[in-house]
């Protein structure tokens, strides 16, 4: 049986969602390993809409169990949310839904934090989800985590530690009030009699699984290119969305990892700042924002969209490890007559080697295009690869070629039935 990692293989919001509900028919359990509440995973089925923030995509197909990993930073009343949303539409979390012991909490601190820094100079345009101020946390040992919430007496003296030191930092350096530490208590006491009954040892359930031939597809959020590490730093998020992440944000290990499956948007969009080589600022990126309703899942920001790059799509198939992937929103392109797509970068007139994650540098460059025909038709009911039109596997085959992966599903729409495998 397999154990498979689903990346994200530019800077978020490739169709993760659609893809981990069309691939979890055929896994046991999916887990969401790194992040928070800062993604918004849409999923469509008929005529309804769902966007998770928190909960695994896999929790739209009956049966299926969905598993929040160590890595993963949990906001409650985000979490309780989302919960209560799908249970009023009829979708059974009870029993289906399982929480690391070892994930840290988001604070209401983190979130001030978050918004406080963002109004400040060196802003990132973060989702303002307290997403970087909780890992900050996480990696200085002070963070509160699932466990902390099962002790009463732990978790008060834990949020009091904690509050002393915010408190401090927020009065003194942000001219900000206090926060109320009995309300905070309160509010995080009442959130473990919620959440107790999902609590597990993660590492324990996910490796016995594996040893009882259970397949498990684990769902990465934002992209590789957001990564702390491998992204295009600063403007990046706090945690390791690269396939390597998925190891340590949940206790399985490396060795028990089969493949890797890379999620590709047909072309390229990002949210929030950052050097965005192919960005399209003119209409042409209007047209692609319009068509491919380009507005962010979580804050509704518009994304600043752009045409493939296939040298940024190669840096991360590298970094991922990717083995195959789905590539999502080619009908979106159906409305170009030309399309471009970026084959390499240049640097003071030099070709660039290889991808340039420092923001000097990627700020520096100019794409070098090659231009492909359109298709001009809607391929949006199309089946199958033979009934897509020529101009479209020209386009499949030269950005597969140029950027070192091999399709195995075609996403055309939105919907379930709007997909299919090569
Ligand atoms: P994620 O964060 O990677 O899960 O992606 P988002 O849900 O933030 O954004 C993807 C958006 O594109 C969602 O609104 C999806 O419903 C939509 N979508 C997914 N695949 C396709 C596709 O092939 N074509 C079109 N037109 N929309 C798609
Ligand atoms: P999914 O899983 C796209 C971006 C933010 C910002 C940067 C840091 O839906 O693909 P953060 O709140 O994480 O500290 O913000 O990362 N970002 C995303 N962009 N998709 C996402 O998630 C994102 N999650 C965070 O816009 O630039
Ligand atoms: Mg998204």
């Amino acid at each position: 049986m397999s154990v498979t990692v689903l990346v994200g293989s530019q800077w978020g919001d490739e169709g993760k969602g659609k893809i981990v509900d069309i691939l979890s028919e055929k896994y046991d359990i999916v887990v969401r390993y790194q992040g928070g509440a800062n993604a918004g995973h849409t999923v469509a089925i008929g005529d309804k809409q769902y966007v998770l923030h928190l909960i695994p995509s896999g929790i739209l197909r009956e049966g299926v169990i969905c598993v929040i990993g160590n890595g993963v930073v949990i906001d409650p009343t985000a979490l309780l949310e989302e919960i209560a949303f799908l249970e009023k539409n009829n979708i059974k979390v009870d029993g289906r839904l399982f929480i690391s012991h070892n994930a840290h909490l988001i604070m209401p601190y983190h979130k001030l934090l978050d918004s406080i820094s963002e109004s400040g100079e060196n802003k990132i345009g973060t989702t303002g989800r307290g997403i970087g101020p909780s890992y900050i946390d996480k990696y200085a040992r002070k963070g509160i985590r699932i466990v902390d919430l099962l002790n009463r007496k732990v978790l008060e003296e834990k949020i009091r530690e904690n509050l002393k030191e915010k408190n401090n930092l927020l009065t003194k350096v942000y001219a900000h009030e206090e926060l109320n530490v009995e309300e905070i208590i309160k509010q995080y006491v009442e959130f473990d009699k919620a959440i107790d009954k999902y609590v597990k040892d993660v590492p324990a359930y996910l490796n016995n699984a594996i040893a009882e031939g259970k397949s498990i597809l684990l769902e990465g959020a934002q992209g590789a290119l957001l990564d702390v590490d491998h992204g295009t730093y600063p403007y990046v998020t706090s945690s390791s969305p690269t396939s390597g992440g998925a190891c340590t944000g949940t206790g399985i290990p490396p060795t028990k990892i089969n493949s890797v499956v890379g999620i590709v948007k047909a072309y390229t969009t990002r949210v929030g700042l950052g050097p965005f080589p192919t960005e399209l600022t003119d209409e042409e990126g209007e047209k692609l924002r319009k068509i491919g309703a380009e507005y962010g899942a979580t804050t509704g920001r518009p994304r600043r969209c752009g045409w493939f790059d296939a040298f940024l799509v190669n840096y991360s198939a590298m970094i991922n490890g990717i083995d195959s992937v789905a590539i999502t929103k080619l009908d979106v392109l159906s409305h170009f007559d030309k399309i471009k797509v970026c084959v390499g970068y240049e640097l003071n007139g030099k070709p660039v080697k290889s991808f340039p994650t420092d923001v000097e540098r990627l700020s520096a460059v100019k794409p070098i295009y090659e231009i492909l025909p359109g298709w001009k038709k809607d391929i949006s009911s199309c089946l199958s690869y033979s009934e897509l039109p020529s101009e479209t596997k020209d386009y499949l085959k030269f950005i597969s070629e140029k950027s070192g992966f091999r399709i195995e599903i075609v996403s055309v729409g939105p919907k379930r039935q709007q997909t299919f495998y090569v």
